[in-house]
């Protein structure tokens, strides 16, 4: 295809503002799939993120449309993660095209995501095409949301579309819009191949399949390549399209967007923003190289049945293949015996991982407290990334720790907007801005990572009843008096609830936990104390009185079978508890001890 008939673009929404509909509409209007495998949300392809409503990963279509100029232009569409755990899958897709459109439910109005991507989609030079969903709806007010789009944001809406991506309305309108005001690629075809890996994934037939953005050049099948930061050469085995299924094709040229594949053995040998060459004649210019995703939120997973380890080891190794993003590394903890601690972009993409390994490969999880990665400057000079609590050295050889801050920005309407900065006051965040549009207020604040890692997003969702929208980004380190906080549980120190936490909110938080620990833990025979400890020196106890009655002591006499049935069904009920020296703790205690109301 020539270049003047491409368009390459993205969606940017926030979460249910209507991206993935939108999506679906455009391909149905094109009579890109047959409406027989039109299946709802056809962009969503892995079973979980259906469930979920989530995109997780970068999909892809061309749409072929005939417009109203009687010439035919194929559009390539990338869609990308709304959630802002997937933050960097944005930004890298964002980077293979030229223009976005901005989905803004004209019944809600700009929300925290919103703001995020849209930026995003500036930074990367897009050309932006605003579209107001949802406007089959009684609440739908247009006229507000388009000046809302105009005072936050900062750009021209007065040429919106208006559209329901329900009904269909607009959908044309959109499709006329994207060949109008979005940008051709430009590209030499002429000069040595040049192409950006955008994404890749693990396939189980065809192995790992890389999506890319060809700038410069032709690709063909048959011809070598070589990815220009490790120098690994591949012979490419096929070249393609997603339409949204995958269709081979004989070359990609200049604009366009496909997929190769090329026996890659696994995703980690492929790196995003990587450029890709020919083996021989290639191009001696790489793209401007991307960041790599980090994982930024650690906790350990560990098979609640021990014999589950290998299981549990296998079923890492295989979704490791598939998200590069996600790291792991082999853990043994005093209590919990052999794991894994595992690094995440954020607490959905562990919630993901964690559902997926229970749910795809059966394997019931223990999963420890979350951490954020520490500095922890010693005396001597040294500093040491800290992952884990358990791992804390000595504090007497202890500089001072420095732990990782986010800016935070809420979108709130007014009435919520005191319950929101208590919570942030709370959360030892720092107000850097309030302003308002409309009746809905934005606060920026500073927040330690820390503290919002764990259930920062579902309070706030809760304490403004779900109208409150999120979004965050790193903001480097920050030092602050932090120590780390032990549970003992019948004196035996419990690793996997060790957690740190700020010197003066320790108390409170010790105090918490021992309390939902002693709700948690069953009781048993004897009294269990339930302690918090920083150091030797114990700050919070509670204690669990003794189980009086013995379970087989409403058996009369010498019924053995009965006793035996009784004996069984407690021992059932245990499966899902782990052995600490002798007290039973039961899985749910690990995550919700750490819960803060
Ligand atoms: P993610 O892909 O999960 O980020 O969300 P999304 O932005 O794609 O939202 P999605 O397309 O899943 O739509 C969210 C909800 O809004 C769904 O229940 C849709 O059926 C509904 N929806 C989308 N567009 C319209 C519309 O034009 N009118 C009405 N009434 N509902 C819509």
């Amino acid at each position: 295809t020539d270049l003047k008939h491409i368009r390459n673009f993205s969606i940017v929404a926030h979460i249910d503002h209507g991206k993935s509909t939108l999506a679906d509409r455009l391909i149905q209007e094109t009579n890109t799939v047959s409406l027989r495998d039109m299946k709802e949300q056809m962009l969503d392809s892995m079973d979980i993120e259906r469930e979920r409503g989530i995109t997780i990963k970068a999909n892809t279509v061309r749409i072929e449309y005939k417009a109203d100029d009687g010439e035919t232009y194929v559009l390539n569409l990338i869609d990308t993660p709304g959630h802002v755990d997937f933050a960097y899958e944005v930004s890298r897709s964002m980077r293979a095209v030229e223009g976005s459109l901005l989905v803004v439910d004209s019944t809600q109005g700009v929300e925290a995501q919103t703001l995020a991507n849209v930026y995003q989609a500036i930074d990367a030079d897009h050309e932006i095409v605003p579209i107001l969903n949802k406007i089959d709806l009684p609440a739908s007010d247009c006229d507000r949301v388009a000046e809302q789009i105009e005072d936050v944001i900062g750009i021209d809406a007065s040429g919106a579309i208006q559209v329901s991506a329900k009904t269909g309305q607009g959908i044309h309108e959109t499709l006329e819009a994207i060949v109008a005001h979005l940008p051709a690629p430009k590209g030499d075809v002429d000069a040595p191949l040049k192409a950006m890996l955008v994404d890749s994934w693990y396939d189980a037939y065809l192995g790992v399949i890389v999506l890319i953005r060809v700038i410069d050049g032709k690709l063909k099948k048959g011809e070598r390549i070589r990815m220009m930061s490790t120098n690994a050469v591949y012979p490419v085995d096929r070249v393609g399209v997603f339409t949204p299924a995958m269709k081979p094709v004989d070359e990609l040229g200049p604009g366009e967007i496909g997929f190769l594949t090329a026996s890659i053995k696994q995703v980690r040998d492929t790196r995003v923003g990587d450029t890709i060459t020919h083996e021989k004649k290639g191009t001696t210019e790489a793209l401007p190289g991307f960041k790599p995703s980090q994982p930024v939120v650690f906790c350990g997973l560990f098979p609640v049945d021990t014999a589950e380890f290998e299981d549990l080891r296998e079923s890492i190794e295989k979704l490791a293949l598939n998200d590069a993003s996600f790291s792991y590394e082999m853990e043994t903890s005093a209590a919990l015996g052999f794991g894994f601690r595992c690094g995440f972009l954020g607490l959905l993409h562990l919630e993901v991982i964690r559902d997926r390994i229970e749910r795809e490969y059966d394997i019931e999880l223990i999963t420890t407290a979350p951490s954020v990665i520490y500095h922890v400057f010693l005396k001597d000079g040294s500093m040491i990334e800290l992952h884990n609590p358990a791992d804390m050295p000595d504090p007497s050889t202890v500089d001072h720790i420095e732990e990782p801050r986010i800016k935070a920005t809420i979108l709130v309407p007014d009435d919520y907007l005191g319950d929101v900065l208590k919570l942030c006051q709370d959360r030892r965040g720092i107000q850097m801005d309030l302003t308002y549009a409309g009746s809905r207020a934005m606060v920026v604040y500073d927040l330690p990572l820390n503290e919002v890692v764990f259930d920062f997003y579902d309070r706030l969702k809760s304490v403004t009843k779900g109208y409150a929208s999120f979004d965050y980004q790193m903001e480097g380190y920050r030092e602050d008096f932090l120590v780390k906080m032990q549970i003992l549980v019948n004196d035996e120190p419990v690793d996997a609830l060790s957690t740190m936490v700020h010197r003066d909110r320790a108390q409170l938080r010790g105090r918490a936990m021992c309390e939902k620990l002693k709700d948690l833990i069953p009781r048993h025979m004897f009294k269990i104390p339930i302690q918090a400890a920083i150091g030797g020196k114990v700050i919070a106890r509670e204690t669990l009185s003794a189980l009086r009655k013995d379970v087989t002591a409403k058996c009369y006499g010498g019924d053995a079978t009965r006793k035996k049935k009784l004996l069984e069904k407690q021992k059932a009920g245990k499966k899902k508890m782990r052995q600490f020296g002798k007290v039973d703790i039961p899985q749910e205690a690990f995550i919700s001890a750490l819960k803060m109301d």
